[in-house]
């Protein structure tokens, strides 16, 4: 029985007045025996400090790894998951496709930062999913099944990885794709995790979904056959509706 996992991806918002807002108001409602996981990925420079305020129940995560293998070094600009994880995070996003579209990330570099966040022990949450031209083409199942096959290191298991299934085209639009489109994906991507790490690991690993995911949708996007949980963008930077997804969880 794979737990639901909920997670907020804060994306480039939050001064630290804010964030510390947002994540004391939605860490106050989490308990250490809920039914479902809760992550809190909040951008770089709050990180830490989000990281140092109680969080029982909820855990927080980076949204992005440096590509380099090497815990530091001449490297301007990034942190490396080492680095992450000295600032008491304990989960990470790689490949999310703003990094895909704005920073040029090719599968082979979200799979390098896979493996060095895994190495480093953190869980990753790997992002995948196709363009709007890529849907219109008939092309998103092959799409996501080359993501799934490319991105997924070996040395991935059920309990340090995640994927997420995010439409380009569904992210920050309003738009969403049908509940039997979704169906469709999550079961590829099963499919395709089965041969890259066999059966057993594939059956246990959680496959979210976002993109535009709101309280209204929820439970709908939710209760969809292999869909263990959520990413969400917009609607988790307001507790009231990040916490309003999450109860949506059976
Ligand atoms: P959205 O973003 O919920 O604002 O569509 C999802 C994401 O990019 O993770």
């Amino acid at each position: 029985m794979r737990k639901k996992l909920i997670a907020g991806n804060w994306k480039m918002n939050g001064l630290k007045a804010d964030a510390k807002a947002l994540a004391t108001a939605i860490f106050a409602k989490a308990t250490s025996d809920m039914h479902f996981d809760m992550l809190v990925c909040p951008p770089m420079n709050v990180l830490g400090f989000v990281a140092e305020l109680p969080h029982t129940g909820v855990f927080v995560g980076a949204q992005d790894v440096a590509e380099t293998v090497k815990l530091n070094g001449a490297f301007t600009g990034d942190v490396s998951a080492h680095m992450v994880h000295d600032l008491g995070a304990t989960w990470t996003l790689v490949g999310h496709s703003e990094r895909r579209q704005y920073h040029h990330e090719t599968d082979a570099i979200v799979k390098q930062k896979a493996i060095n966040a895994i190495t480093e022990g953190l869980t990753t949450v790997i992002c995948i999913g196709e363009t709007l031209a890529e849907r219109d083409a008939g092309k998103a199942v092959e799409v996501v099944r080359r993501q799934t096959r490319e991105c997924v290191p070996a040395e991935a298991t059920a309990e340090n990885c995640v994927i997420a299934y995010e439409p380009v085209w569904a992210i920050g639009t309003g738009k969403v794709p049908t509940t039997a489109d979704v169906a469709e994906i999550h079961a590829a991507v099963r499919d395709e995790l089965a041969q890259v790490l066999g059966a057993e690991k594939a059956e246990n690993m959680r496959i979210l979904y976002g993109g535009s995911v709101k309280p209204e949708n929820a439970k709908e996007l939710l209760n969809v056959d292999n869909v263990d949980g959520a990413l969400i963008g917009g609607a988790s930077l307001k507790a009231d509706s990040f916490w309003a997804i999450a109860e949506a969880v059976k």
